[in-house]
């Protein structure tokens, strides 16, 4: 008989839903809530309603492209966190719902391991997937780790930012340029036509394998400021030219330190996951530092950077296989605690 999982995200402000049949991906559906662009960030409250209005029509449609009714399914997987806790108590009571009425077991997915296993989202039986141990460059709106993933349950967090996340750095930047909410994919496509060289920002000098992006965000912001004082249309004349240099400075950063987590934990894959990972320079650069160093690289595809149900019906099937199940008292949580 087949493994059929079907995954449910809504930590943030995608709701997802998807299923995985004998490992392999079947259908993945995404409702991105547009209600937060006005207000340039997440408003959590918007989303939690959303998410209200979004959940039943997403896992309806993942049901239907899968072609699989709902008592063919083996098991219920959703994002137990971390999120936004309004966000994620929607997914958590709607996945514990079907779980009593199906009387099918539940598995509770940490977004950041889902995150870091979207490289095991398989399209067909012979696709290859990384060799444990591997190190994945975690990168998105609200996490940058550097993660080594041990096995698909054992994930050690050598390295993580001290303040703002790889796409906060990306995001408040573009918002003081007059960008559009997320700012993150305007600045990847300004910086395609942009010199990365034209503009010098700071870079942390702190210790060990963490990252730190509130320096970056503050340098940013003085060249506008400074810069504006003599010509009022500074950012509109160098638009694909700051954000060129802003991209380079956050690979350089995001570089550095994974060169130095893979000295002190040589590992043959790398992969990035999480939204920054959509990235065209990140992806670029990733990749050339892997092939420079002998390493294989495992860049995914970009409908599974950012979030989506996919990576986590992909970690519930892991759990489903070594029969990692929860019961229905596990509450939603909104930062991780180990
Ligand atoms: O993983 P994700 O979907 O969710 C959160 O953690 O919120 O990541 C969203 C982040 C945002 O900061 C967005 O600007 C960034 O990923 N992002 C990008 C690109 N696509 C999404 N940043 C840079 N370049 C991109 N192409």
């Amino acid at each position: 008989m087949s493994v059929i999982i079907l995954g449910i995200e809504s930590s943030c402000d995608d709701t997802s839903a998807a299923v995985i049949s004998d490992g392999c991906l079947k259908s993945n559906v995404i409702a991105s809530q547009k209600v937060h662009e006005q207000y340039g960030g997440v408003v959590p409250e918007l989303a939690s309603r959303a998410h209200q209005l979004n959940i039943v029509p997403v896992v309806s449609e993942a049901l239907r492209q899968a072609d699989v009714k709902l008592s063919d399914l083996s098991a219920i997987a959703f994002t137990r966190g971390p999120g936004l806790l309004g966000s994620l108590l929607v997914g958590t009571s709607f996945a514990k719902g079907l779980a009593v009425g199906l009387d099918k077991p539940l598995i509770d997915v940490n977004h950041l391991h889902a995150h870091v296993l979207s490289h095991f989202i398989k399209k067909g039986p012979s696709d290859v997937v990384p060799e444990f141990p591997f190190m994945c460059l975690l990168i998105s709106g609200g996490n940058s780790q550097i993660v080594i993933a041990k096995s698909p349950y054992e994930m050690e967090i050598v390295g993580k930012t001290i303040d703002d996340a790889a796409g906060e750095a990306f995001d408040k930047c573009a918002k003081v340029m007059g960008l559009p909410y997320p700012g993150g994919p305007h600045i990847d496509r300004l910086a395609a036509i942009g010199n990365p060289e034209a503009f010098k920002f700071s870079k942390p000098h702190i210790p060990g394998l963490d990252y730190s992006f509130s320096g970056l965000k503050t340098s940013f912001l003085y060249t506008l400021r400074d810069n504006l004082k003599s010509d009022p249309d500074f950012v509109e004349h160098n638009k694909a030219d700051l954000a060129a240099s802003l991209q380079k400075t956050i690979i350089d950063i995001l570089l550095n330190k994974l060169g130095k987590a893979l000295k002190e934990h040589p590992v043959r894959h790398i992969a990035i996951g999480g939204g920054v990972s959509a990235n065209s320079g990140v992806r670029e650069a990733v990749a050339d530092f892997c092939k420079r160093r002998g390493i294989t690289a495992w860049i995914p595809e970009r409908a599974f950077t950012t979030d989506n149900a996919a990576m986590v019906a992909a970690a519930g099937y892991f759990k489903y296989t070594s029969k990692q199940f929860c019961d229905l008292s596990l509450p939603p949580y909104s930062r991780v605690t180990v």
